[in-house]
């Protein structure tokens, strides 16, 4: 949100502290950080305690019984697609992401973003932000084949917003991304200036990016426009109302506009006493006014922030267990939102979450860049996804950002550094999976435990039957006091059904020693490694645990912390693990060259030959006791070597290797 902008450029002059305090961190390569250490995620990182027992000696319960039915459930959800969870790439900074033109892309983004698509089938992108309403598009480029160039000076508002110059090549590298990858994106537009409404970039993007282009942002937090001087200070919901039918028929009366349905707004974010609340726009007649021409309702919101609005900063400690770490926070967080997605639901729109994430303005030191922040996205979607949410963007913003999934190297480290894969991207893998390729995935909130803070966990049914479980352990505890069980089973019971509990389930954990660990995180035992290490591509054998059901109970331990997914068939496990992962070649060294590549001239995807319900059983270590057989927990692993090319680059050759 607004004061993103401000704290990127604030912080880049105010960063020498972070690139030279080096915090030592759990988990591996320490030894990997560059001198000078430049990004907030690789190179800070604030020690912060994690939470080890419930507060105040409260009894903490090992057992807990998740029960499931069959046919249905009360309070499901709409249903949903695979690609609910998706990533908000701040415009002043897409071009580290994206690449420069359609012959320069970001491989290791190409291969992040497969890594999704090979479990979700899509995925969802969005560039925009508040450089938006302030961009130009320079039809002929930009000199020396820049993607995006910053003026000098700033807005002169608080927001200290730049005015940005956009290459039409940025829009051309999306259209190319998304012939290899199935990406569809949304464009953020200007909203600055009613009388010169620059319908360029709508055009440039439509014509380029056809129907890979879904949706056009009109108007970004209109609500903060009074505050970034974007509109006048007494500006209101009506003005707002107004203003967006003025742009409106400026794109109707534009020959070379050829889709307009594909708006999205309001994007409000703040309700309060600082800005709108949806309805406050709704109540000026806007959903009708623009019925036809939306194709999305929108919000923006955040559950707290790092702006430093009150002039004290927050304490990123006090956060832990108030904001995160609790269940009960993160179920509130859409209560404002329940009237406006039954709203969206009526008018048969997608409800979207445009811009979130842990905290606003970059996020904060190790609570954003640690295992938390995986745990709390996956509460949060969920949460969203069972509130009849259609979708979540998660915001990525530049170096100085925590919160960001993903962080290229600085600019002029290109040469020698690698990414760094946030505790985010690991969330996105899982939610990936969780929700399916089947679009029928309905959540439900299990209000497990008595709908404690510490261990909560939802049920996805696709097809009208119970498909997966996630589950979370918000608990740091090593000694196991506060693993707990969750007795997983359908039907049965007093409900009068017919059990339905499978013989047998599969588990894949999200695991990390501690809730604020950086980098020592795992998905199915596979990772992106430490800090400036990783070329997009997991690296790693998988591993999926089997548990033995028995009485009509699956019992699956829950480790302090973990997040898991309980896949209740083969089928459930089947569609969501990836079969196919185009990768991308960034040669065996990251060189600066070969952090460019020509997604043209990429060929090949290859199957990894995985197929439904055949898993090996190698062993019987685990979480806990196996000894007791009824509960045994079995380790399996996936039964094929993951093979796949490499995809081919101009001037790179063919490279055949091992996805890891
Ligand atoms: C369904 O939701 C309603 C309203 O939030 C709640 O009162 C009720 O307890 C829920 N039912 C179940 C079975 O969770
Ligand atoms: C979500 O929508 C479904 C209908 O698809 C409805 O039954 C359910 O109550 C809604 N949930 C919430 C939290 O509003
Ligand atoms: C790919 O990029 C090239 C050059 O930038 C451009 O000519 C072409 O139209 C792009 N393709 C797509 C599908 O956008
Ligand atoms: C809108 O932004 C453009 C590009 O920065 C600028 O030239 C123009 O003056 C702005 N218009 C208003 C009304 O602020
Ligand atoms: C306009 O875009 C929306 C969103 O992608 C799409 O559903 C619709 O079919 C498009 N309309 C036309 C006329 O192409
Ligand atoms: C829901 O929003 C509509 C439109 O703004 C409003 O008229 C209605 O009062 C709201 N209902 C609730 C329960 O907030
Ligand atoms: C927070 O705001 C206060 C008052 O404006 C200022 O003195 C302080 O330096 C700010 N802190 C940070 C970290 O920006
Ligand atoms: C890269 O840029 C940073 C400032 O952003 C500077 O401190 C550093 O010395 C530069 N490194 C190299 C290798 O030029
Ligand atoms: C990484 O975390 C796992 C638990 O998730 C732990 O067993 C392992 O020892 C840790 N490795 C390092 C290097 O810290
Ligand atoms: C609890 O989980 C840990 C992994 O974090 C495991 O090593 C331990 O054996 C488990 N203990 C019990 C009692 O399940």
């Amino acid at each position: 949100m607004l004061r993103q902008l401000l704290i990127p450029l604030l912080l880049f002059a105010s960063h020498a502290s972070a690139q030279v305090t080096v915090y030592a961190t759990t988990g591996t390569a320490a030894a990997q950080r560059p001198t000078p250490c430049i990004g907030a995620v690789a190179c800070d990182g604030s020690p912060l305690q994690p939470i080890n027992a419930p507060a105040n000696g409260a009894q903490f319960n090992n057992e807990i019984t998740a029960q499931l039915f069959s046919g249905g459930m009360a309070n499901l959800s709409m249903e949903h697609f695979g690609h609910f969870a998706g990533f908000s790439l701040e415009l002043s900074v897409a071009n580290h992401l994206i690449g420069t033109d359609g012959t320069h892309i970001n491989p290791v983004f190409m291969n992040l973003l497969s890594t999704i698509t090979s479990r979700s089938g899509k995925i969802w992108l969005r560039v925009g932000g508040n450089t938006q309403d302030r961009a130009t598009v320079i039809p002929e480029g930009l000199p020396k084949g820049a993607a995006i160039e910053k003026l000098p000076g700033e807005a002169a508002d608080n927001t200290k917003t730049p005015t940005l110059l956009l290459s039409p090549g940025l829009i051309y590298a999306m259209g190319n991304m998304s012939s290899t990858v199935d990406i569809e994106w949304f464009l953020g537009v200007p909203f600055n200036d009613t009388q010169d409404p620059r319908l360029l970039i709508a055009e440039i993007g439509q014509a380029v990016l056809g129907d890979k282009l879904i949706g056009l942002q009109m108007g970004n937090e209109p609500d903060l426009y009074w505050e970034n001087g974007i509109r006048p200070a007494n500006y209101t919901p009506d003005e707002y109302n107004q203003d967006w039918g003025t742009f409106l028929n400026d794109y109707i009366n534009d020959p070379n506009i050829k889709n307009t349905t594909q708006f999205l707004a309001p994007s409000v974010c703040c309700g309060g006493n600082i800005g709108w609340t949806p309805e406050q726009v709704f109540n000026t007649g806007f959903l009708d006014n623009y019925d036809k021409n939306l194709g999305y309702i929108s919000v923006h919101h955040y559950p707290t922030d790092n702006c430093n609005g009150s002039g004290t900063p927050i304490d990123p400690q006090s956060l832990i267990g108030s904001t995160f770490l609790n269940h009960g926070n993160v179920q509130s967080q859409i209560n404002s939102y329940l009237n406006t997605s039954q709203i969206a639901l009526a008018r048969g729109k997608p409800f979207i979450m445009f811009e979130t994430n842990t905290a606003s303005c970059g996020g904060f030191a190790g609570v954003s860049d640690t295992f938390l922040a995986a745990q709390w996205a996956v509460d949060y979607a969920l949460t969203l996804a069972f509130g009849n949410f259609s979708a979540a963007m998660f915001h990525v913003g530049g170096q100085s950002d925590y919160y960001n999934p993903f962080t290229p190297p600085a600019t002029n480290q290109t040469k020698f550094r690698q990414w760094s894969i946030g505790p985010m991207f690991y969330a996105h893998m899982l939610l990936a999976e969780a929700f399916g390729t089947t679009g029928t995935a309905q959540v439900v909130d299990l209000f497990l435990n008595n709908n404690d803070q510490y261990t909560c966990g939802y049920a996805i049914y696709e097809n009208g039957n119970p498909a997966r479980v996630v589950l979370i352990n918000y608990l740091t505890d090593a000694s196991g006091a506060h693993n707990y069980t969750a007795n997983v089973a359908i039907g049965g019971g007093t409900t009068g059904q017919a059990a339905a509990t499978p013989s047998t389930v599969q588990v894949k954990y999200l695991l990390a020693p501690s809730a604020t660990e950086k980098w020592n995180i795992t998905w199915g035992q596979q990772t992106f490694g430490g800090p400036f290490s990783s070329d997009g591509r997991l690296q790693g054998d998988e591993f999926i645990y089997t548990i033995t059901c028995s009485n009509g109970i699956c019992p699956v331990v829950m480790p302090a912390p973990a997040v898991a997914v309980v896949y209740l068939s083969s089928s459930a496990i089947s569609e969501s693990e990836p079969t196919t992962t185009v990768t991308f070649g960034t040669t065996t060294t990251a060189t600066g060259a070969a952090n460019t590549a020509s997604v043209a001239q990429a060929v090949l995807q290859t199957s990894n030959g995985r197929g439904g319900g055949n898993w090996e059983q190698l062993g019987s270590t685990s979480f806990g006791s196996i000894t007791d057989g009824a509960r045994g927990l079995y380790e399996s692993m996936s039964t094929t070597a993951i093979y796949s090319a490499v995809a081919v680059f101009a001037g790179f050759g063919l490279l055949w290797g091992l996805r890891m």
